[in-house]
Order: structure tokens, then C-alpha cells, then sequence
């Protein structure tokens, strides 16, 4: 008997299991309503993904500090909660599991997006190159303000309370977003975090921030509803690290027996690049558990990714876009639609829940 996994298999994940391993990427869609509650269409657009083995919600503010972009949704107010708990029942009814992805952006954000406009908060008083879009047009990312020693116990505390609410909200568990340069990766990397206490300096104090949170996080979801997604590699948003092998190995290693799974964007997100510059088989081992890859994955590599024991799940992001039944496309071979990147970020329900199955051919 052959235990060789196919992209059909099931897998544990804590106490569900999962029909295929097939993920849903997190996704950005810009389309929260107002009080950035998501709203029924936005229901409507994961219930008819809902076949993924898990759906990964789009990036989600925890607070109203954590946000960067424009009609994102929040987990701090209790109508965010009710209007999640429209789309987890939807996915629910539909078949279907999801996490929702815990996000603070730290200093990519903008002074229109804080309360009282303030400025955004980071590690340290380092401006991220580039621009955020704002309601007064692109603007430069400001010089964030390092946030205090005495503040830090509260960040971790708004992941507590912003896990407890996706709870009540009806997620089966949450996603630490510890990626693609936001407040969690600023402290992990050296570019960003040039502290000179306790959570600056050596990996040890880099990491620290991460595994307290992981610790207030999993002390209310319990470990097994908790995963924590990382991109070693991943330059977007101005980060980057001296020596990102050993840094995230040393997180890989912190996670290990404490969240349910990893989950690595291996490479510079939505680029194809050349060599890795992480070994991320020894992300894998020093973390011991379920390891989800993601980033530039065909159907094809995802396949192989598996029955090569690199990998047990395979998160899918652009495909996920312009395909609501990408498992069973995969599945008969069907062809895969190509989403309209000019619908990615803002609008209604054109580019997100209009594109068709091919469900109706499966006889
Ligand atoms: C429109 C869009 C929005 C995204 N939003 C998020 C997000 O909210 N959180 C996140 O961690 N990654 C986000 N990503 C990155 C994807 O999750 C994924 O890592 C990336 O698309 C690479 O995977 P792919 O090659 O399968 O598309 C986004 C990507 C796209 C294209």
C-alpha cells in the first residue's frame, strides 16, 4: 500500500481534516464595506471557493492601527465580527474550513489610515521605500514612530483579543501573518528592526516578538487552530534580512510542537526568481509539523511538491482569483482561468464572484 500523498489526499490539520490539500491563498481583495465590515458578497465569493481543503481569509486588520490599504476588513469592532460570521457560515454550509489571517501592517500604512492620524508604528523609525494609496492618491510611506518598550505587551494582546473575536466570528482557526514586510516580519528582519532592547540586536531578540505572540495567540485558539505564514525571501515592502537562512531557521525552530502548521512563501512573493536563497527543506524539518508552500505553484509542481515530500499542503494565490472550483479544474484536468489583475484590489462583484465553474462539465 502506497501512503505517497497526491493533491487528493486528506490531512489532519488539529481536529479537522481535510478533504485535499489544496489551500486557498490569503488574498487582498479591497472590498470591505463600511467600518470596513466584509460584507454579503464577500460571502457569496469564499462559499464558492468553499472546496479548498482550507480557505486562508484575506489579510485582516486587528486593530485599527494594523491597517494600510483601503476598504480592508477589520476583526476589532463587533460588526466586523457579525459580518464575518456571515461569510464563515457561508463557507460552512458550503462544505468548507477557514482560517482567518491575523494582520498588522506597522509603518506600511499612512497617517490618513490611523486613528487621530497619527503615525504608523514600527520597530524602528525607518521609512519603508514606496508608497501607500490612500484617499488623498499615493503617498510616500512616512517615517513610522518606533514603538515604545511599555507598548509591546499590547500588540501581543491585540493578536489575543483579535484571535478571540475570530472565534466568536466562527473561524476554525487563525493565520499569523508574520510576512511580506508587515509589523510581525519589520521585527523578524534587520533591515527594519534596529532596535537596542530586548526585541532588537541578535535573532534571539528579533524572534521574540513572533513567539510571544504565538504564545497569546495559542494560549486562546489552542495550537492545533493556529498557523504562522513567513516569506524568507520576500523584498516587497522594502524588508530584507543580512542572513535569512539563519533567521528563519531559528523561527522555524521556535514554531515547532507550539502552531498547527507553516506556512512559507518560498521566494519573492508573485515573482519567479532564480536559486533560493533558504533552504526551505530545513524550514521544514527544524519545524517537524505540517508544512504549506506557496508561491508560483502550477498544479503540475504542486503534484510533484508532494509526492516529493517537500510539502503537505499547497496554497494557491492567483489561481484562486479567476477560479472558485480550482479543485475540481485540477482534478479533470479542466482549463484554469486567468484572473483581470485590474480587478485584484477595489470594486464590486466583477472580477470577483463572476468568474464561472467548470463544475457543470464534471457529469
Ligand atoms: C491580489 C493579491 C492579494 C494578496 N493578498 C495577500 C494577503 O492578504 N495576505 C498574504 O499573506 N498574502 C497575500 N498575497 C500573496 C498570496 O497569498 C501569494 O503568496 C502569492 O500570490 C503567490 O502565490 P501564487 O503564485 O499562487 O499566486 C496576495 C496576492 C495577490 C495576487
Amino acid at each position: 500500500m502506497s501512503d505517497t500523498p497526491t493533491l487528493f489526499s486528506t490531512q489532519r490539520l488539529g481536529a479537522l481534516t481535510l478533504p485535499n490539500r489544496i489551500v486557498m491563498a490569503p488574498l487582498t481583495r479591497c472590498r470591505a464595506g463600511e467600518g470596513n465590515v466584509p460584507t454579503p458578497l464577500a460571502a457569496l465569493y469564499y462559499a464558492q471557493r468553499a472546496s479548498a481543503g482550507l480557505i486562508v481569509s484575506e489579510a485582516t486588520q486587528i486593530v485599527p492601527e494594523g491597517q494600510g490599504y483601503p476598504s480592508t476588513p477589520g476583526i476589532h469592532s463587533d460588526a466586523q465580527v457579525a459580518g464575518w460570521r456571515r461569510v464563515t457560515d457561508a463557507v460552512h454550509a458550503a462544505g468548507g474550513r477557514m482560517f482567518l489571517q491575523l494582520w498588522h501592517v506597522g509603518r506600511i500604512s499612512h497617517q490618513t489610515f490611523q486613528p487621530g492620524e497619527a503615525l504608523p508604528v514600527a520597530p524602528s523609525a525607518i521609512a519603508a521605500a514606496g508608497q501607500a494609496m490612500t484617499r488623498l492618491g499615493m503617498q510616500d510611506h512616512p517615517v513610522p514612530r518606533a514603538l515604545e518598550l511599555a507598548e509591546l505587551p499590547g500588540v501581543v494582546e491585540s493578536y489575543a483579543m483579535a484571535t478571540r473575536r475570530a472565534l466568536a466570528a466562527g473561524f476554525d482557526g487563525v493565520e499569523i501573518h508574520a510576512a511580506n514586510g508587515y509589523l510581525l516580519d519589520q521585527f523578524l528582519r534587520d533591515k527594519s528592526n534596529q532596535r537596542s532592547d530586548a526585541y532588537g540586536g541578535s535573532i534571539a531578540n528579533r524572534i521574540r516578538l513572533l513567539d510571544e505572540v504565538v504564545s497569546a495567540v495559542t494560549a486562546v485558539a489552542g495550537e492545533g487552530r493556529v498557523g504562522v505564514r513567513l516569506s524568507p525571501e520576500n523584498t516587497f515592502n522594502d524588508i530584507d534580512d543580512s542572513d535569512p537562512q539563519a533567521l528563519f531557521h531559528a523561527v522555524a525552530t521556535m514554531l515547532r510542537g507550539r502552531v498547527e502548521y507553516l506556512h512559507v512563501v518560498e521566494g519573492e512573493d508573485r515573482k519567479t526568481t532564480g536559486e533560493p536563497r533558504v533552504d526551505y527543506g530545513s524550514l521544514r524539518t527544524a519545524f517537524g509539523g505540517t508544512y504549506m508552500a506557496c508561491c508560483n505553484y502550477t498544479p503540475e509542481r504542486a503534484a510533484a511538491a508532494l509526492e516529493a515530500g517537500h510539502a503537505d499542503l499547497v496554497a494557491f494565490g492567483r489561481l484562486y482569483l479567476g477560479n472558485p472550483d480550482l479543485v475540481t479544474r485540477i482534478r479533470l484536468g479542466l482549463p484554469l482561468t486567468r484572473s483581470d489583475a485590474k480587478t485584484w484590489y477595489g470594486g464590486a462583484a466583477k472580477g470577483y464572484t463572476d468568474y464561472p465553474v467548470a463544475s457543470t462539465l464534471e457529469g
